[in-house]
């Protein structure tokens, strides 16, 4: 079984190739020049997605030794993302799919994120707990099987990623913010760090993150009142600072979870993923309820076709069949299994 993804629902454009369920290629592309704009433009990402995509499907098809002709399968994100990204990916594989008459999935890109731990060689086993931390969710969910994912908690404001690419600008470190304020809080040498708030949420596996990018601000504003007034390694000390109380809002929060639910292992995807902190702290979490734990690797945490295609082969397997008339959705919304909110 050769399964062809594409995803397009942001600012990378990745093409992957699974044989068998085996990662053949994973090309990812990403649109540097928003950070001249300090955030993803969805105009200038959707024509950039149009000029990559089909170069990048024939480089994928020639790394996986695979002819067009070949592909059994053709998935495709279709939400949630920017509409306009979305439809480039989406609208290429209804087309590929009808002139190779081959059947066509569309995937939930929030479900790819989730089944990006069964990329690994130790694979999630259900039932699992899963943080997915990206740029526009934050969410904890349980995964029962393949169709029952009952969500337990999200973030009433920001998404985690989001709160670090606004502390990232407010600091003058650019865009993504994630890996930018890592670095700098790599550097940081002061032991004392400060001690900003965790918002307390009404139902107790929710999230809240513009509370603390408010108090980072205020903090900025009382203690310096100028972002120039601000030395290297005050910078340093504020970006350790909140990582630290944003990792400790999600870890938190897990650990309450696995208290709760009986659960087989837990897994930690999505963009944010990438941070070694987190990354760490859930390692000690793990370690300390004798959890397993899947993380996938930094390849596959970021936006990747891999997941999409893997996602679709097992909706395909499982026997869900969809409509070339699919439409592409901007928000979350569950296209296979039982969101329960
Ligand atoms: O999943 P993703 O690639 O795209 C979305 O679906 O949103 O996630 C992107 C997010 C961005 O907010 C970026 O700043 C964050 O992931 N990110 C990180 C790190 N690497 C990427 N956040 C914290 N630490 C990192 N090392
Ligand atoms: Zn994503």
């Amino acid at each position: 079984m050769k399964v062809l993804g594409l995803e397009t629902s942001c600012d990378e454009t990745s093409v992957s190739i699974l044989e068998n369920g085996e990662i053949k290629s994973n090309l990812i592309s990403s649109q540097d020049f928003h950070s001249d704009f300090g955030g993803v433009v969805p105009e200038l990402s959707s024509r950039a997605h149009l000029q990559i995509l089909l170069p990048l499907i024939k480089r994928a098809l020639k790394q996986g030794n695979i002819s067009l002709n070949e592909i059994d399968l053709v998935c495709a994100t279709a939400g949630p993302g920017l509409i306009g990204a979305l439809l480039v990916g989406l609208t290429f594989a209804k087309g590929l799919s009808f002139s190779l008459q081959k059947p066509f999935v569309p995937v939930n890109h929030i479900e790819g994120h989730i089944y990006s731990g069964f990329l690994m060689n130790e694979k999630p086993e259900f039932p699992f707990l899963c943080l997915v931390v990206s740029g526009g969710h934050t969410l904890l969910l349980i995964v029962k099987s393949d169709d029952e994912i009952i969500q337990l908690g999200k973030t009433l404001d920001d998404a985690v990623g989001e709160a670090f690419d606004k502390i990232s600008k407010l600091l003058g470190l650019g865009y993504p913010g994630g890996p930018a304020i890592q670095d700098v809080a790599n550097k940081n040498i002061s032991s004392k760090l400060i001690e900003f708030p965790i918002a307390q949420c009404k139902r107790e596996f929710d999230f809240s993150f513009s509370g603390l990018k408010t108090a980072v601000l205020r903090f900025i504003h009382t203690e310096y009142q100028n972002i120039q007034n601000i030395s290297k390694e005050d910078i340093a000390l504020i970006a350790a600072s909140f990582q630290k109380t944003a990792v400790l809002a999600l870890t938190r929060i897990v650990e309450k979870a696995i208290k709760k639910f009986p659960v087989n292992s837990i897994s930690l995807v999505g963009g944010v993923a990438a941070n070694e902190l987190l990354r760490y702290e859930l390692i000690e979490v793990s370690k300390k309820y004798k959890k397993k734990l899947v993380i996938p690797n930094l390849e596959y945490c970021g936006d990747n076709a891999a997941m999409i295609a893997y996602r679709g082969l097992r909706l395909h397997q499982n026997g869900n069949k969809f409509s070339l008339d699919y439409k592409a959705f901007p928000g979350l919304k569950a296209n296979s299994f039982t969101f329960i909110d």
